[in-house]
């Protein structure tokens, strides 16, 4: 009887159940592939009396939308569960993380050298980029015909302004400057900002580049403190048994004045390609704050002191990274910013 295979096969289709696609494709062509049972059951319908027609009619029907429908909402299921599996979806997996990004080389640097002076009572200060003659050179007791206020290392912005003509700042000198106007000695102040000079880029040179100023005035500041200071820096950024040396040198802001030479950090004094085989690097210039420049600033230079000193903070990662050339620090290739991962955040 056509009726009892309707009901059987309605009793299979409701029991059958896979997300496996072989499965379901055996499913459909026994149901309702061109051989399948739903076309053989069409044919029988055929040769049944009118009678029963009518009431088989709907039953047929219905049957054929069950199987449809077991059909395509299983292979849904088996879509899903199959795309899952593609992408990986494995719940028991531990999370895929995220890329925490990295400080810029010079920014810890930066930050070391200012962590470092903070120890002794330093505090930062800063100063605009953007300067005029008086704070960037005459101030600091450069000579009218000074080779540095030359067009080939200034970027002069405009001519003769209240203070002189504006321009780039080539130091940060000219942040001590307008440190001791706005303010009364003591002064104990670490500047750390952004440079310019007009000069060809290259690994060793750039048109801008950073800086840090150190100024500390007070009464009886002396030579030994400037020796001390330094040297204890020295020991916290390279650590201990690092040797100093002072060779006697000339800027215009401060007399005596001296640059400062570290044993070589890497061949620790034994001569190497970075210290040219002398066991030294130059790190800093530094000085005796000239008493012009105390005076010019409005500090009194009969009762105050003060040393000062100033580094480049390309130099200082150059020795502690050992990165050979300084177009790397402005180029923002990510593959390089990314090798220095810092537990500072
Ligand atoms: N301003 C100097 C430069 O740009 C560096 C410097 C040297 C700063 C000696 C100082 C100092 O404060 O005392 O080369």
């Amino acid at each position: 009887m056509l009726q009892d295979k309707i009901t059987q096969y309605t009793a299979e289709i409701d029991a059958f159940a896979t997300t496996n696609a072989d499965e379901l494709e055996q499913f459909r062509i026994k149901f309702l592939g061109t051989k399948g049972i739903i076309k053989d059951i069409f044919e029988e319908f055929k040769s049944v009396s009118t009678e029963e027609k009518r009431t088989l009619g709907k039953v047929l029907n219905e049957f054929k939308q069950l199987a449809e429908a077991k059909y395509q909402s299983l292979k849904e299921q088996e879509e899903t569960s199959h795309s899952k599996k593609d992408a990986g979806l494995d719940l028991t997996l531990p999370g895929a993380g995220f890329e925490v990004g990295s400080r810029h080389p010079l920014a810890l640097v930066r930050r070391e050298i200012v962590d470092i002076f903070s120890k002794l009572g330093f505090v930062v200060a800063e100063g605009p980029e953007i300067e005029d003659d008086w704070h960037n050179f005459s101030a600091l007791n450069f000579p009218e015909e000074h080779p540095a206020r030359d067009m080939q290392d200034t970027f002069f912005i405009k001519k003769g302004g209240e203070k002189g003509d504006i321009a780039l700042r080539t130091h940060t000198s000219s942040v001590q400057v307008r440190m001791m106007e706005a303010g009364k000695p003591p002064f104990r102040a670490l500047m750390p900002g952004r440079v310019y000079r007009n000069e060809a880029i290259s690994a060793r040179a750039h048109c801008f580049f950073h800086q840090v100023e150190g100024l500390y005035v007070d009464e009886n500041v002396s030579f030994a403190d400037l020796k001390q200071t330094l040297f204890y820096f020295v020991q916290e950024l390279y650590g201990e048994g690092t040797k100093v040396r002072f060779r006697p040198s000339y800027f215009p802001f401060t007399e005596p004045s001296a640059e400062m030479d570290i044993s070589c950090t890497i061949c620790k004094g034994a001569g190497c390609q970075l210290c040219k085989y002398s066991g030294w690097v130059e790190i800093l210039g530094c000085g005796m704050v000239d008493p012009n420049v105390l005076e010019n600033c409005g500090v009194d230079s009969k009762k105050y002191s003060g040393f000062a000193f100033g580094m480049g903070i390309e130099r200082i990662a150059n020795l502690k990274f050992e990165i050979k050339d300084l177009r790397l620090f402005s180029e923002n290739d990510a593959r390089f910013l990314k090798q220095y991962k810092t537990s500072l955040i």
